[in-house]
């Protein structure tokens, strides 16, 4: 990406946190024989990755706010943006040593996504968006797959588990996507399943009950490149609901149509 100096900023904060979380993920790799297994140590490489993540942007704009998972709010002087940062996105992959998780580094301005960054340190793929600027994964420029019908389309999605989400609610919806979709994924890394709607890899993703630190990076990947991004009801700010629909032109209508048939009961 012709790198400018915000997504510089951005890019080196994230490469120097995945440094750290690259070797804590090999701990895990060995922690997972512990009959304790790695759940505290993964809480620490969290917090340690935050650290460095703020730090480092910190230095560079010293008057900008954060929206942190681990650290909660840290209000700016600036009052107008807002770093919004997960430092390992997908922690019940990198827990189970499964090789799929991200760091990811937003940005809002006035509350609207501007910018975004996510690293997957396993792969070195590094995905970069910046409004009017374009999404980027390393160098190339990124742009939504063409798929133009849903049932030629790989569709993702996120999973509610135990104490998450309306299970019965998602498994209407599923129903209602498994019957049109070529196929479903369920890869646990939400940032990486915009990134991947944007890279035209996946044609679309629905899912619900998210945090702004899993989307706000994506968001800008996805719309950078040519896609859609929004609530899944229609509301005006997915970045509060947290309910997200991501995807090419084309799945628009079609994943509309699916969410609206499972309300209905069909
Ligand atoms: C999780 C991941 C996952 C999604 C979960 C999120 P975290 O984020 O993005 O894909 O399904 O709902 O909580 O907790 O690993 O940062």
């Amino acid at each position: 990406m012709p790198a400018s100096p915000l997504i510089t900023v951005m890019t080196g904060a994230a490469r120097k946190a995945a440094r750290a979380v690259s070797r804590d993920f090999g701990e895990v790799e060995n922690l997972q024989v512990s009959q304790k297994g790695p759940a505290d140590f993964v809480t620490r490489a969290d917090r340690k990755a935050e650290k460095v993540i703020v730090e480092e942007l910190k230095k560079a704009r010293p008057k900008w706010g954060f929206q942190l998972e681990e650290g909660g709010e840290i209000a700016g002087t600036d009052g107008q943006h807002v770093w919004v940062v997960d430092p390992i996105d997908g922690t019940t992959n990198f827990i189970h040593g499964i090789p799929h998780f991200a760091v990811s580094i937003g940005l809002t301005r006035n509350g609207e996504p501007v910018a975004g960054v996510i690293y997957n340190p396993i792969t070195d793929e590094l995905f970069a968006a910046e409004r009017g600027g374009g999404a980027y994964l390393n160098d190339r420029r990124l742009r939504v797959s063409g798929r133009r019908d849903i049932s030629d389309a790989v569709i993702a999605c996120g999973i509610p588990h135990r104490g998450r989400g309306d299970h019965a609610e998602f498994r209407r919806e599923l129903a209602q996507v498994q019957a049109k979709a070529a196929g479903i994924r369920r890869a646990g890394t939400a940032s990486l399943d915009l990134a991947w709607v944007a890279a035209g890899r996946l044609d679309g993703y629905w899912e619900r009950g998210l945090q702004p630190w899993d989307i706000c990076a994506g968001i800008v990947m996805v719309r950078e490149a040519g896609g859609f991004a929004a609530d899944i009801d229609g509301g005006p700010d997915v970045m509060n609901t947290g309910d997200i629909m991501a995807g090419n032109e084309h799945m628009q209508s079609g994943l509309k149509a699916c969410i609206k048939a499972a309300r209905a009961g069909e």
